[in-house]
């Protein structure tokens, strides 16, 4: 079994912890929700809390920890400004969700970023209009530091069974006799691209962990729910069930491109994984980044750095003179062979309730999402 990243999976869960009601309080959103229960599950090993200045700075400036260790996303606790002044360092605050106290901090910095640069280094642009950029400057402007427990889990409205914790991925792993383990992160349907490169990938591993993103998506991203409808179906239908595990992965998507994929492969590697999947644009939003961007970053470490094996895919699309699924690795024939649509345009099928190609997207996957965006009534382009 792969080993966590830096070596010692994080448990900051302690749910017996009697909270000092006397302490004060600070609310979060649900970012900084999501990002506390990954914190303390060790999902996000080796960090043990919310970032201090000195990672913080450290992983906007150069896509590492203080300690070296490679770490692409700032983990950030933002405050609103008034409530800072009244905090101090080595103070112990509660942390709470629409007033129920769900975890503790015990303040190491308070500290005011520079989000121009956060932006730039982390989004690879300071355009308001980027996703992940807005969401980042939506937030408050201080910024507090320093290790976490989580008192009390988030409750979890949907799909209960499926919230796996690093710990529990890898005892299922080994249980399966799994030794060596592809992650595949997801925020969309799987469509036949997805399922063409997962399938490849299972060729040479023994198991696929099918690790769909469900925290906090731009509005009009597809709700984790209807996808997970489209993934048990296709589960059931086009995929051996001994070799495949589907577990939901709680984080919210930042649509920061390559600094994202290299967040998410460490993620994945603590959650067991010995390979992870990165294909075309993965993580992008719009024409932010190259095709390959989030492949060729990591060339910026070494394999033992990273500690899990990255599986690159080309671009990858039917081709109606091979008949099959390809890339232009593997298929010699001109584009207009090629059966690609852009996530725009399937949208906007899936929209007006016609039937994208069967050698786009598998027929009851795509009658499921027609069902339930017309119940819906989603509006909006997904890339
Ligand atoms: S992401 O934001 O989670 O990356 P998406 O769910 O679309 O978006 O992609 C999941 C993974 O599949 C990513 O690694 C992405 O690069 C890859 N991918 C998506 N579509 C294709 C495609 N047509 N060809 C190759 N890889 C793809």
């Amino acid at each position: 079994m792969n080993k966590p990243h830096g070596g010692i999976l994080i448990n900051k869960v302690d749910t017996n912890y009697k909270t000092d009601h006397g302490f004060q309080e600070v609310e979060l959103d649900s970012m900084a929700l999501s990002d506390l229960e990954l914190i303390a599950t060790g999902a996000y090993s080796p960090l043990t809390g919310f970032m201090n200045r000195e990672d913080y700075s450290s992983v906007v400036q150069s896509i590492r920890l203080k300690n070296g260790l490679p770490w692409s996303i700032p983990i950030t606790l933002p405050v609103d400004e008034k409530k800072a002044d009244t905090l101090a360092i080595g103070d112990t605050v509660n942390l709470a969700r629409d007033g129920i106290i769900v975890g503790t901090l015990t303040i190491e910095d308070i500290y005011t970023p520079n989000k121009e640069l956060e932006a730039k280094k982390v989004y690879g642009t300071t355009d308001r209009s980027h996703p992940g950029v807005k969401k980042m400057l939506s937030r408050h402007d201080t910024y507090i530091g320093g290790p976490v427990t989580l008192v009390r889990y988030p409750e979890k409205e949907q799909f209960q069974d499926y919230f796996l914790e690093p710990k529990e991925t890898r005892k299922t792993f080994d249980e399966l006799g799994w030794e060596t383990i592809v992650g595949f992160q997801t925020r969309n349907p799987v469509h036949r691209a997805h399922e063409y490169i997962q399938k490849t990938a299972l060729e040479t591993v023994d198991g696929l962990l099918l690790h769909p993103l469900v925290g906090e998506t731009k509005s009009d991203d597809i709700p984790s729910e209807l996808r997970m409808k489209c993934y048990h179906i296709l589960l059931e239908n086009y995929y051996p069930k001994n070799r495949v595990f589907l577990s939901v992965f709680p984080a919210a998507m930042r649509y920061a491109g390559p600094r994202e994929a290299v967040f998410h492969a460490l993620v994945r590697k603590n959650y067991g994984c010995t390979h992870f999947i990165v294909g075309r644009d993965h993580a992008g939003v719009g024409d932010y980044y190259g095709t390959y961007d989030s492949q060729k970053i990591f060339q910026n470490f070494t394999e033992d750095e990273i500690g899990i094996t990255i599986l690159s895919f080309e671009n990858s699309f039917y081709c109606k003179k091979c008949e099959s699924m390809g890339t232009s690795k593997t298929c010699p024939h001109p584009s207009d062979n090629h059966i690609s649509l852009s996530g725009t345009k399937v949208r906007a099928m899936l929209r007006e309730g016609k039937m994208p190609p069967k050698q786009f997207s598998r027929p009851e996957v795509a009658s499921t999402l027609i069902t339930g965006m017309s119940a819906e009534h989603l509006t909006g382009t997904e890339r």
